[in-house]
């Protein structure tokens, strides 16, 4: 039966990049003349019964912008059977026969227990800055977040290199290492410790170690929010231990998650966005839309966040060579 009324929410943490893909799935279905409307603070909004019907114009002049212009929540209540009960009676007050979720793995997680419990017809977008998410090579928001951390790299490094001082520089990515090592790579970094490879103390000392003797000026440590040893204080302390060297730790934090979404992100977004909507009208739900080697592709929600994304190793040995 060909759908009607399609609905867009963004969950989880907020991405540059969503108002892009909030702009493709709007602009999409309204081509399809296709009812759209917008979803307040995710999963909570349907909770709630917070919507609003939107057009081509609610999403003018967005596309720019980061953050959601939906609102974005991590709700408890709807992982309650009562509370996706609530969400199902909003489901079928706007008779909503197609929904497009915008979000990260809980994102997924909860498109396919909502889906499984009430049949609902839904379509997942990977936003999320920490790329984990099996079935896309990228995700959006992923580039303006390395894009940001890279900025903050570089300026740290002039005072690095002025003071000859050692730093230690924790990005996001909760347990996935995605940011810290293209940051690594892009930023010159002299070592990144992520949560997919082991990191041992000793070893980092002797290798800061060889560093300060060979003359090396600045040293940079990324450390990924998930790394096993710590985070960037407890791994600083340590090092410091048996390293008399003078350090400082800068965290990067919200600044990564912040801010105008690179022409990458938007131009993922807008493919997304517009996949998804296309998606929903050709009868494929139950999956999330990705870019896999420029191709769109649709991966069943389970595993988008139960198969593992595998880092490239291959980068981790290439920032060890280069910063030898
Ligand atoms: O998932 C995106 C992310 O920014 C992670 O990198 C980070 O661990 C987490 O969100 C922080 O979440 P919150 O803003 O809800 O504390």
């Amino acid at each position: 039966m060909a759908i009607k009324n399609v609905a867009v929410l963004t969950s989880g943490g907020d991405a540059p990049g969503m108002n892009a893909a909030i702009r493709a799935v709007v602009r999409t279905a309204v081509h399809y003349r296709l009812k759209i409307y917008g979803i307040k603070y995710g999963y909570q909004g349907l909770v709630e019964n917070d919507l609003i019907e939107l057009h081509r114009g609610s999403v003018a002049n967005i596309i720019q912008r980061g953050g959601t212009i939906l609102g974005t929540a991590r709700s408890r209540e709807f992982e309650t059977s009562k509370g996706m009960t609530k969400a199902k009676r909003t489901i079928d007050r706007y008779q909503i026969d197609g929904l497009v979720v915008i979000g990260g793995n809980g994102t997924m997680r909860g498109a396919n227990a909502f889906m499984k419990k009430f049949g609902v017809k839904i379509v997942g977008i990977p936003g999320t800055i920490d790329n984990d998410l099996f079935g896309t090579d990228f995700t959006i928001g992923f580039d303006t977040a390395i894009n940001n951390a890279l900025d903050a790299v570089d300026q740290i490094r002039d005072t690095a290199s002025s003071l000859e001082r050692l730093f230690f520089i924790e990005v996001m990515g909760r347990e996935a290492g995605f940011i810290g090592l293209a940051v690594g790579l892009a930023g010159g970094a002299e070592e990144i410790l992520i949560p997919e490879t082991r990191t041992s103390i000793p070893e980092l000392v002797k290798r800061l170690n060889e560093n300060i003797k060979k003359g090396k000026k600045s040293n940079i440590v990324i450390v990924s929010e998930g790394d096993e040893a710590g985070n960037a204080f407890t791994i600083a302390r340590k090092v410091k231990r048996a390293l008399n060297e003078d350090y400082r730790v800068a965290v990067l934090g919200y600044i990564q998650r912040g801010g105008k979404p690179t022409a990458n992100d938007r131009i993922l977004a807008s493919k997304l966005g517009n996949a998804a909507v296309r998606a929903l009208k050709t009868g494929i739900y139950g999956c999330m839309v990705g870019e896999v080697n420029q191709k769109i592709v649709y991966t069943p929600f389970k595993k988008t966040y139960s198969k593992k994304k595998r880092i490239n190793k291959k980068i981790y040995q290439i920032i060890r060579t280069l910063s030898e």
